[in-house]
């Protein structure tokens, strides 16, 4: 949601201002831009859509500059114009934010009554007009911004240019992430280590009430009441990280197939811990009566599968929600149980909030984490890394299986912690487990050209659901999810046995149902939930293993066979061509597969 960057350099920053942003645009690309201080006054230039189209506007317009702030929108307030497009201006004021003020109607109207004159539909805009106040009341720049921060509600990282103090930028932080890289004789800010990663790897992290004055050769951070404060200086590892496209034409594809690599990696871990018996510091899954999950999006699917996982081999009562509703239902939850959260940036305001909430109750926190310097792996009490290696394409893909690895490698551990599932079987499962980069290797090599085939079709519709039953319903989901994030076409995910309580409705010979059905305890149920589209003239395209194709008897539009693997692998082998279907999809509709329209893939507001 927003990506912020700033520098206090000894050179020119503009080049290197659209750099760091490039390492951002993952957190929104509706529109983009960047300011300087020249000769003691501020310039912009700014442009509407991705970053090229700035970097484009710089070619014609160059901006020249040795401090100077940057920032790439996803927009929550105001259309995604260049007029709407950060930095914003007021008189002597410049100002980049990630979040959200909750009480800007509130202070416009203040504003406004006290003569300013607003040119943005954002939020963001009351930030310059209380600072432009506070300064013609008398303020230095640091009493405004504390009086400025006491006034404003909710959600922000802040980047602040003041015209009259040319060689500093402040900086402010409540809520979404924002870090402080420290270079030789130059000073950075960005949300993320990865933006800072071109320039350095020491980073201070401000954390939330925080509020900085950068300079060139250091930066002063102070608490909300105007208190210096000290922050640890991290090494980062984020440029190790730095990831391009290899031989993929997009991300997403190239992600597609690092699969079985890195779960491959992932997995070496968490089996070496599984079998230390030495399982899950800080979680004694022995001892605690329930566990609640929460997540957004994909990381919430792969959630809803590990549940059944807990809850058929450990035991365990799972409560789960999306994050952005789990704090409201008021859930009793034991002191002594344990919460999960899941998040592959670790950054998901809704997902850290339920971290926050569960906190507060005493429960102890695990977090299944892509971002291990993240905010949520920060205040987490353990964190299980999914180690995926960074992922880009905004639609989730490496890091939906890694978590679902992690996941049943933490419910392994915890079904033998509490003696759930015998020896034998414990280790059968493990072996599964083992099995599963080879097996998603021989799947994605092999399933190419029907993919491409059955993607044809799915592209010419305007609808498409998906069935699952079991760990195949969050799968059924999730599948939907990808298709409709990044091909448009709407989807849904059903269980199966709900079809007939509505969905049903909708079946005719238009209609493409994917149905999900590994050969397990329930697919004949599954299969009959199948006859009952068939008879309605629906198209089914059965996903199923070799049992599965060879019991069916029912005539399908096409039966992609995979092969056979055990229960606990199934979700991630069946993920594979739900991806690759959204992916091809994608690529006859002619959209932005990496970039898909509207989208983020960090959400740092709620
Ligand atoms: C966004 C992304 C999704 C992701 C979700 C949760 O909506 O587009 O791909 O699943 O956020 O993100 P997280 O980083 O917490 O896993």
């Amino acid at each position: 949601m927003c990506g912020i960057v700033g520098i206090v350099g000894q050179q020119p920053v503009s080049d290197r201002l659209i750099g760091a942003l490039k390492g951002l645009e993952y957190r929104g690309y509706d529109s983009a831009g960047v300011a300087t201080i020249i000769e003691g006054a501020l310039h912009r230039r700014r442009a509407e859509g991705k970053l090229v189209n700035l970097e484009r506007r710089l070619k014609e317009e160059p901006l020249s500059g040795n401090v100077g702030i940057g920032h790439t929108r996803w927009a929550t307030h105001g259309a995604s114009t260049e007029r709407n497009a950060h930095p914003h201006f007021s008189d002597g004021v410049a100002v980049v934010h990630n979040g959200i003020i909750e009480n800007f109607t509130e202070l416009k109207d203040e504003l406004a009554a006290d003569g300013a004159e607003f040119q943005t539909d954002t939020d963001t805009e009351v930030v310059g007009h209380l600072l432009t106040r506070y300064r013609r009341e008398g303020m230095r720049p640091q009493e405004a911004t504390r009086a400025m921060l006491k006034r404003v509600k909710g959600a922000y990282a802040l980047a602040i240019l003041f015209e009259d103090e040319p060689s500093t930028i402040t900086a402010a932080r409540n809520g979404p992430p924002l870090a402080i890289g420290h270079g030789d004789g130059e000073m950075f800010l960005g949300s993320d280590a990865i933006a800072l990663a071109p320039f350095t790897n020491e980073i201070t992290y401000l954390i939330d009430g925080d509020w900085a004055v950068v300079g060139n050769s250091g930066a002063h951070i102070f608490d909300i009441d105007g208190h210096p404060v000290e922050r640890p200086r991290h090494i980062s590892t984020a440029a190790a990280d730095l990831a391009n496209k290899g031989n993929h034409r997009h991300f997403m594809e190239k992600e597609i197939y690092e699969q079985p690599e890195v779960i491959a990696h992932a997995l070496r871990h968490y089996i070496n811990i599984i079998d230390s018996r030495d399982m899950v510091p800080g979680i004694d899954f022995a001892k605690v009566p329930s566990l609640a999950i929460s997540a957004c999006g994909t990381a919430y699917f792969a959630g809803l599968i590990g549940k059944y996982w807990f809850e058929r081999y450990a035991r365990l009562t799972v409560e789960i929600d999306v994050a952005s509703e789990f704090r409201y239902r008021e859930i009793p939850l034991p002191p002594q149980s344990a919460a999960l959260v899941i998040s592959q940036s670790g950054e998901t305001a809704d997902t850290l909030a339920s971290l926050r909430y569960c906190k507060e109750r005493g429960l102890k926190i695990g977090a299944i984490v892509n971002a291990c310097e993240s905010t949520i792996a920060r205040e987490a009490d353990t964190v299980f890394p999914i180690l995926a290696g960074p992922e880009i394409g905004v639609a989730s893909t490496k890091a939906f299986t890694c978590q679902l690895a992690v996941l049943a490698a933490l419910a392994i551990g915890a079904a033998r912690a509490r003696g759930t599932v015998p020896e034998d079987e414990l280790q059968a499962l493990v072996r599964s487990l083992a099995e599963l980069p080879r097996v998603m290797g021989h799947v994605l090599e092999s399933i190419q050209p029907e993919i491409e085939f059955l993607s044809r079709e799915l592209s010419k519709c305007r609808d498409v659901l998906y069935l699952g039953r079991g760990t195949s319903f969050p799968l059924a989901m999730e599948g939907a999810l990808k298709l409709k994030e990044i091909s448009y076409i709407h989807a849904e995910g059903y269980a199966a046995g709900e079809l007939k309580h509505g969905p049903i409705a909708l079946i005719d010979e238009n209609m493409p149902v994917i149905v999900i059905a590994p050969h397990d305890r329930l697919f004949d149920k599954t299969v009959s939930n199948m006859q009952e589209v068939a008879a309605r003239g629906g198209r089914i395209i059965l996903i199923t293993d070799e049992k599965g194709a060879a019991v069916s008897k029912l005539e399908t539009m096409h039966t992609l066979v995979l092969p056979v693997v055990d229960e606990i692998i199934a979700p991630m082998i069946f993920s594979l061509p739900m991806q690759l279907l959204a992916y091809h999809t994608a690529l006859f509709m002619g959209t932005d597969v990496d970039q898909p329209r509207n989208l983020a893939k960090s959400v740092t507001v709620e």
